[in-house]
């Protein structure tokens, strides 16, 4: 996790850096540090905690002087949060600062090697070493000390490195962690995310893996391992400021939430034609992809690889995985294709089955994250063609995917998923519908009554976030308690997962999930008076079967809050409160439903006074295993 920027220009870094930070802090939250070299002379400020603290300790940046420097946020790895092991690491000769977000596999190995060259070690981190090891590779040619150290490293990295005898210049590489370059005028940046410089430029460079970048306020280099110049196609981002910034909601998450409709909008925009979807995009339709972008947008299936497409895996981590379960449910019913889903963290392991006929669709809407970028590799190792479903542009799995379809939710800043889940869900169906659609196995009429509801969903959604009071007013009534329970069947036990995530992760309150034909096997013990049950039975299919669940938890206590759409009936008999979605079909009401789950969570952790936008022990691109 962490995040990292890099700033060499004309004015005062420290500021700009302290600046940056603010906007990657979602990457990781429990401490800072920034280094600024003047006239040969790295100065370093950390501080445990929030970024406020460094703010504090620097007043505002302002004690440190100098126009060249790095800075880092961290979500600690190795070695608890303190200042010690806070980033940036310096060599112990002072000559290197060094900020890196990733991991060092084998950082033990290296510092042992180290310890007996005389090293000596101040933190436990496994970045020390790294900044020790250009520091013991140095003779006086930085490149060669940046060479010899990178094949010297197992691991990810994202680094970005000052020495003293560079004034005005910082290098960085990377390797499978995220690192943009952001080109100014007159200033020129490196961060882990675009969003944390977008105010200063639009127009960014994404480095290879191993490219070796040299960074001044006028220029940008790129090397590749053999020291030859390479060059990086710039491409310009469309988002605006705002799209990264608050915009007077207290919460990233709250005007995430608020940003659904228009981030499904813009998911659906090149893709729904009336009752048809077209995946192609541009990179089929106009032939290569833009350099820069590598994977540009982009799915098709020819007569052939439909005869031989013959099982489609999901595979995911978190709410991304909860997406990828209404995939799952979604393409088998349409497409009438095995579709297997996966946790990353699992798939990755278990040594799974698949060939050139299997389909691997691997859900990110960072695109980093560590155990789903191991799975995809996995995948392509074993022949499988693969599909990242992907928020960020440029990521990691958008770039290694054979295909890409972009979610186009705009940056998403909180820690909880919102949009990046909704538009995850609604590109899984498009593409479930564009299968669908090529086999022949679904009748016009479904297939024009799903899109139809597809595109009308920003609509009902603004509709659910026009009428949250009721959400509101069940967060006021419930916020106390220790614990809920959501259970649900088919999609709905999927949504169900989802917001018992959204529950827990951002108000501590301990939601579990269940099946609701699990409860008898077990479960149905937690119940007592006054348990709080969230069941969530929007499905009209499965809707008698839920109810019947409710029915058991309430006789034995429990207060239940139902979620069901307009033309069910008898839950108002057995639940204390019903949340009403609009009468939809049950395969397309989950998307918009998930909004009333998310709103419920926001308030309850609101209520309870909870850090929602960063969340204890979390980050928002789980670089590591
Ligand atoms: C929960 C949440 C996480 C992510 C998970 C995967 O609100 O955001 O569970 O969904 O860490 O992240 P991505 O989608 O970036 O791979």
């Amino acid at each position: 996790m962490c995040g990292i920027i890099g700033y060499a220009g004309d004015k005062q870094a420290a500021p700009l850096l302290l600046e940056g930070l603010t906007n990657l802090e979602y990457r990781g939250y429990d401490s800072s540090g920034i280094a600024v070299l003047n006239d040969g002379d790295i100065s370093m400020k950390k501080a445990k905690g929030r970024l406020k603290n460094l703010f504090e300790l620097t007043g505002g940046g302002n004690a440190l002087k100098g126009t060249t420097g790095i800075g880092h946020t961290r979500w600690a790895t190795h070695g608890e949060p303190n200042d010690v092991n806070s980033h940036p690491h310096l060599s112990g000769s002072g000559q290197f600062a060094v900020v890196h977000n990733g991991i060092i596999e084998n950082y033990l190995d290296i510092r042992e090697f180290l310890i007996q060259k005389g090293y000596k070690f101040r933190s436990q981190t496994d970045t020390e070493t790294v900044v020790q090891l250009l520091d013991y590779y140095y003779k006086g040619d930085i490149f060669e000390a940046i060479g010899k150290t990178i094949n010297k490293l197992t691991g990810s990295y994202a680094l970005g490195i000052l020495s003293v005898h560079e004034n005005g210049k910082f290098y960085a590489v990377r390797k499978d962690s995220p690192l943009v370059i952001g080109l100014g005028e007159g200033e020129n940046f490196i961060a882990s995310d675009i969003p944390a410089v977008l105010k200063h430029t639009r127009r960014f460079i994404l480095p290879e893996d191993k490219d070796v970048v040299v960074v001044t306020s006028s220029s940008v280099d790129i090397f590749d391992m053999n020291r030859e110049s390479v060059t990086r196609e710039p491409y310009t981002v469309d988002w605006d400021i705002e799209a990264a910034a608050k915009d007077g909601y207290p919460h990233y998450m709250l005007k995430e939430i608020f940003e659904q409709p228009k981030a499904l909008e813009q998911t659906m925009g090149t893709r729904l034609f009336g009752d048809t979807v077209r995946l192609e995009g541009e990179k089929y339709a106009k032939g290569e992809p833009n350099p820069a972008l590598k994977a540009k947008d982009g799915f098709r299936l020819t007569e052939r690889d439909l005869e031989n497409l013959n099982k489609i895996f999901i595979i995911a981590c978190g709410s991304s995985y909860h997406a990828g379960m209404i995939g799952k449910y979604f393409i088998e019913s349409t497409c009438r294709v095995p579709v297997e889903i996966d946790l990353a963290s699992e798939f990755r392991y278990r040594r799974p089955i698949l060939d050139k006929h299997s389909l691997t669709v691997v859900i990110s809407q960072s695109g980093e994250t560590a155990d789903t970028i191991a799975a995809l590799r996995e995948a392509k190792r074993l022949g499988s063609r693969t599909l990242g479903i992907v928020n960020v542009i440029g990521s990691t799995i958008a770039r290694e995917a054979d295909d890409v379809l972009y979610t186009f939710a705009g940056p998403e800043m909180a820690v909880a998923t919102t949009k990046g889940y909704t538009t995850q869900v609604t590109v899984l169906q498009l593409l479930g519908l564009y299968i669908a659609e090529k086999k022949g196995t679904i009748s016009a009429e479904k297939n024009a009554r799903y899109l139809a509801e597809i595109a009308a969903l920003p609509d009902v959604i603004r509709g659910i976030l026009g009428n949250q009071t009721q959400l509101q007013q069940l967060a006021s009534e419930y916020f106390g308690g220790d614990k809920a329970f959501f259970i649900g069947r088919g999609m709905d036990y999927a949504l169900s997962l989802e917001g018992a995530l959204k529950l827990k992760e951002i108000s501590y309150v301990h939601a579990e999930c269940y099946a609701a034909g699990e409860l008898k096997h077990g479960t149905i013990s937690l119940i007592e008076e006054n348990s709080l049950v969230i069941a969530c039975a929007t499905g009209s299919e499965l809707f008698d079967k839920t109810l019947s669940n409710v029915k058991e938890v309430v006789s034995r206590g429990a207060t239940v809050i139902a979620l069901v759409t307009k033309n069910s009936s008898g839950m108002e008999k057995e639940a204390k409160h019903v949340i009403t979605m609009p009468a939809m079909s049950d395969e397309t009401v989950p998307c918009a439903a998930a909004v009333a789950l998310q709103l419920f969570a926001y308030y309850v952790a609101a209520q309870r006074g909870c850090d929602i936008d960063k969340p204890r022990n979390l980050a928002k691109a789980v670089t590591v295993e």
